[in-house]
């Protein structure tokens, strides 16, 4: 029974699943564990290494006493300021006269572009193929098979800052864990709540968290943008809490329970009634004046990513699917109706799908990474570099036992 073991460390919270693959090929989730942790891990990065540790151990214990089971590899999403991605472009010469492109034609243009995009104190979390050109004129998705005498590929870089993704690896082998895979998280989101049609059609995907929005863009069924944004849902509770005087646990409670994205969805009469820090007794407030503070700081985070997309001469109506909010701050009220106005594209709320078991828990968007990186590493689909270095060294020493294997029954025979 194949088992995948994945954590999210998120601002707000540790979550861990652990997944079988049934009969059937579908994965099918067996465990959940959760630890809401406050300021150990922030935007990405661990802040306090034990808190840390106590928190990711917590959550995978509880996933693997829910599962009966015991894990010892993890897969891992990565996100935090640092994440940003690259396009580069690379040509091979296959051979003349042409012949089949191979997986090796494909390596060399991905050890090409690793070594060109090498930059200090950053590692390469993934290499995406986009698409191939071959011989100046045809695009293929999939070009191994395929006869032609030189290849160009656009690959998608994902990189990140070596040492947050160094302190995460040693929190997790000191708890026993080795991790697996690593995949940058707004990917991981992708993979839970898109379509393939979506992807193909160009897409937005935002995951609006705690303490980070993430993003990225797909065109043609690939990443072209893959990034994300100091601000989130903490962002948020806490002008609640300057705003009303309030201390940071009732803003997320009013935030939660009143909130709202856009003023005109709320009528003048509304109320809310709050105990501001010196006041003995409850006072009554508009909730659209609750709701202002809310859809300001949204505002800011939504132009903050339309930045981006600027930047990187990205247009918003070249991308037919639109936008899709996820991540748990998406569960603010009015959010699609917000997104549509403010970007003037349509847009959706995506709830993670594409597994089976616990299905009622997992209906909810702070749990889009942790099923993406499931399905990520089941699908096998843009494998981390240094998992596909390691799987090439694997290879190698199969390869290596195989021919022991076969010497030692030679000599066998030959004794
Ligand atoms: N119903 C709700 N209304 C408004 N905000 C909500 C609601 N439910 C959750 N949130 C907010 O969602 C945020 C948590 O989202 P999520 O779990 O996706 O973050 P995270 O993964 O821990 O952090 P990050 O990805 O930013 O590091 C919190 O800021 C929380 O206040
Ligand atoms: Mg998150």
């Amino acid at each position: 029974m194949a088992l995948i073991a994945a954590v999210d460390l998120g601002s707000s919270k540790v979550v861990a699943l652990i997944a079988e693959v049934d009969a059937y090929g579908e994965l099918n989730v067996i465990g959940f564990g959760r630890v809401n942790q406050d300021r150990a891990i922030e935007r990405g990065m661990i802040t306090k290494l034990e808190s840390a540790a106590n928190a990711i151990q917590s959550a995978l214990r509880e996933a693997q006493e829910m599962a009966g089971v015991k894990t010892t590899s993890v897969v891992i999403g990565i996100s935090g300021p640092s994440l940003k991605s690259q396009n580069e472009r690379e040509i091979v010469h296959i051979s003349t006269p042409p012949s089949r492109i191979t997986q090796e034609n494909i390596d060399r243009i991905i050890e090409r572009v690793l070594s060109r995009s090498r930059e200090d104190g950053y590692e390469v979390i993934s290499a995406i193929p986009r698409r191939y050109t071959l011989d100046d004129q045809e695009v293929a998705y999939d070009p191994i098979g395929l006869v032609a005498s030189k290849m160009q590929s656009e690959v998608h870089v994902i990189k990140f800052a070596s040492n947050p993704v160094r302190n995460i690896e040693n929190v997790l082998s000191g708890l026993g864990f080795e991790v697996r895979e690593r995949f940058a998280s707004p990917i991981a989101s992708a993979e839970a709540v898109l379509s393939q049609e979506e992807k193909e059609e160009g897409v937005l995907l935002i995951d609006l968290g705690a303490g980070l929005t993430s993003y990225c863009v797909y065109a043609e069924g690939s990443p072209l943008l893959t990034g994300s944004i100091s601000i989130g849902g903490i962002n948020i509770t806490k002008d609640v809490g300057h705003f009303m005087k309030v201390s940071v646990e009732q803003a997320e409670r009013i935030k939660v329970e009143q909130g709202c994205a856009l003023t005109e969805m709320v009528s003048e009469d509304e109320e809310i009634t709050i105990v501001p820090r010196g006041e003995t007794s409850p006072i009554r407030l508009a909730r659209k004046k609750l709701v202002e503070v809310i859809q300001i700081r949204l505002e800011e985070i939504a132009e903050a990513v339309r930045q981006e997309l600027n930047k990187n001469k990205i247009d918003l109506e070249a991308l037919h699917a639109g936008i899709v909010i996820t991540g748990g701050s998406a569960k603010i009220e009015g959010m699609k109706v917000f997104t549509e106005r403010f970007f003037q594209s349509a847009a959706r709320i995506g709830l993670p799908v594409g597994v089976i078991g616990l299905r009622d828990k997992l209906q909810d968007p702070s749990y889009s990474v942790v099923v993406g990186l499931l399905k990520l590493a089941y699908h096998k689909r843009f494998r981390s570099v240094v998992s596909q270095q390691q799987d090439g060294k694997n290879q190698f020493h199969d390869k290596l036992s195989r021919a022991f294997d076969k010497l030692k029954s030679i000599l066998r025979e030959i004794i």
